[in-house]
């Protein structure tokens, strides 16, 4: 009997592209090192999206590196590389990504009457005819081309139209429409890309793209107005972060389009869902940016059903979930464990249950994991999953730890002046300072700074515990801005409180000496700052 012929898929895909790595890279305190952005990129690829933007290669050396190294690592999706509409900028990132073979250069240029008047101080026929003379250079060195006219929804609409065929002809295969401040509701978003269907004579030359911020909190649903209204790509960031308020949520996108069963009948993406939760988990502790509790989807609380009617359905209808649960916390990857760790565990065991939740260590990560892991141990009767994950993301931080600390030693209490001695170690050169404060943090903080001097201001300082109890492991989150404003997220955890500030201070300072000693520092050739996109 013949094999029954296969049901084709009428269903329209639709392209997801990150940009954690580049709009959310943009955000205070959530810069990236090159070894962290490379972690990201290799779990985005995992988790399916089509297109990665690995950054602007053009603002930084620091950058430009990090998208070369994306590009010749990353197999899967395409990386694009970010520039602004001018010659130098559009070389250099061609420069970046030529090495490549799925690579897309997105050049952008701001055309709304705002951004002409007080940021480009041009005419509308000059901005037209930057963005295609841009776009052209672009094509003649990358075959894939991404055109972005910035602040698209305060655009007059003939013009917007104008700028998107000028680009399309020029040779864009992909037009970008972004909401840049986040100031559109979905109706008029949803509109705007039907109405630019409807009237750009070729705009079937080109996927159509939307971009939202979440100024007014409706990213995702503007992103979805686009889609229903005939966008195929939606640009979104992990965790909804980005400038400001951030961008389109990736795992809202993601999930909307297959838990609405209208949607899913007509839409598809190539995410795969069980990645999803491990990722928001890798890009919140890189970035140090936490994920707020009640935050759909990935926040802490999102599957905690806790009032008295909700509890009491989730135990009778245990059977017929979807009374109280639209969304399976095991369908986005958030299983709990069979396993119970304890003093006792293997290093099988831990390397077990960090691979069932998503990290793939090195041999020497795993090995200083495990002996962390074993440390804690001691101390209790069970290491829970936060714990563990906890100790692996103080491991990614250790990666690019300049000075580390050696030890520590604090008085204080009672009518005692709190003093500290640290001292710590980079490069096996060891450094010692003793100081004073007003509180114990404060005098290991001065000690550390008269070591490390780097010039900042502390922004935040925050204290929570992974888990509960008085022998809760600690976790101090610390942000500190440098001379140029740029803020530098640093974490820690420890079972002491004093200890755990020490190593989130260190952790944030080891990132600002990074980037002050060149290690991602801007293009000092080149005198300009990165704009906010
Ligand atoms: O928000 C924005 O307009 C951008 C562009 C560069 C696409 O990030
Ligand atoms: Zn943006």
């Amino acid at each position: 009997m013949p094999a029954p012929a296969k049901r084709k898929t009428t269903k329209k895909r639709i392209a997801i592209f990150d940009t954690t790595l580049r709009d959310a890279e943009q955000c205070p305190g959530a810069a990236m090192t090159t070894e962290e952005k490379l972690k990201v990129a290799h779990q985005l690829a995992r988790l399916g999206v089509d297109v990665i933007e690995a950054g602007f290669p053009y603002s930084s050396p620091g950058d430009f590196d990090a998208v070369q190294r994306i590009v010749k690592e990353i197999k899967g999706p395409t990386i694009v590389g970010l520039s602004l509409c001018r010659p130098d900028a559009i070389d250099t990132t061609a420069q970046a990504l030529k090495i490549g073979k799925r690579v897309r250069l997105h050049v952008f240029l701001s055309t709304s009457p705002q951004h002409r008047e007080f940021i480009l101080r041009k005419r509308k026929e000059e901005v037209l005819e930057m963005a295609v003379s841009s776009v052209r250079r672009a094509r003649d060195q990358i075959a894939e081309v991404e055109f972005s006219p910035m602040d698209a929804t305060r655009t007059e609409f003939d013009y917007l139209c104008q700028v998107v065929e000028g680009a399309i002809e020029a040779g864009a295969s992909i037009v970008n429409i972004p909401d840049t401040l986040g100031y559109a509701l979905p109706h008029e978003f949803g509109d705007l890309i039907r109405r630019l269907r409807e009237t750009v004579p070729n705009i079937d030359k080109a996927t159509i793209s939307v971009h939202c911020h979440d100024d007014l909190g409706l990213a995702t649903a503007n992103s979805l107005a686009g889609v229903l209204n005939g966008a195929t790509q939606v640009e979104c960031t992990i965790n909804g972060l980005g400038e400001r308020a951030g961008n389109a949520a990736l795992e809202e996108i993601a999930v909307i389009l297959d838990t609405r069963q209208e949607l899913k009948r007509k839409f598809e993406t190539g995410i795969n869902l069980k990645e999803i939760y491990r990722t928001s988990r890798l890009v919140r502790d890189v970035t140090g940016v936490p994920v707020q509790p009640n935050k759909a989807i990935v926040g802490e609380n999102a599957f905690a059903h806790s009032s008295g009617v909700h509890v009491d359905g989730v135990i009778k209808l245990l059977q017929r979930r979807a009374s109280f649960e639209i969304v399976r916390p095991q369908r986005i990857g958030r299983d709990r464990s069979e396993i119970v760790l304890t003093s006792r565990s293997g290093r099988k065991a831990v390397r077990h249950r960090l691979a069932e939740l998503g990290y793939e260590l090195s041999t020497t990560e795993l090995e200083s994991t495990y002996q962390r892991f074993l440390a804690l141990a001691d101390q209790r009767k069970e290491v829970t999953d936060d714990e563990l994950e906890s100790l692996v993301a103080d491991e990614l931080r250790l990666a690019h730890e300049i000075y580390a600390l050696d030890y520590m030693h604090v008085v204080s209490g009672g009518t005692t002046i709190p003093s500290a001695t640290v001292r710590l170690r980079r490069n096996g050169e060891v450094f010692q300072a003793v100081a004073s404060g007003v509180g114990s943090v404060d005098a290991v903080y001065t000690a550390i700074h008269k070591v490390v001097k780097v010039p900042h201001s502390l922004v935040d300082y925050t204290v929570s515990s992974v888990t509960g109890g008085t022998d809760a492991l600690g976790e101090v989150t610390v942000r500190i801005s440098d001379k140029s404003d740029i803020v530098y997220t640093g974490r820690g955890t420890s079972m002491d409180i004093i200890e755990a500030s020490a190593k989130a201070y260190l952790a944030a300072l080891n990132k600002a000496v990074f980037r002050a000693e060149g290690g991602a520092g801007r293009r000092k050739s080149r005198k300009k700052s990165k704009p906010k996109a």
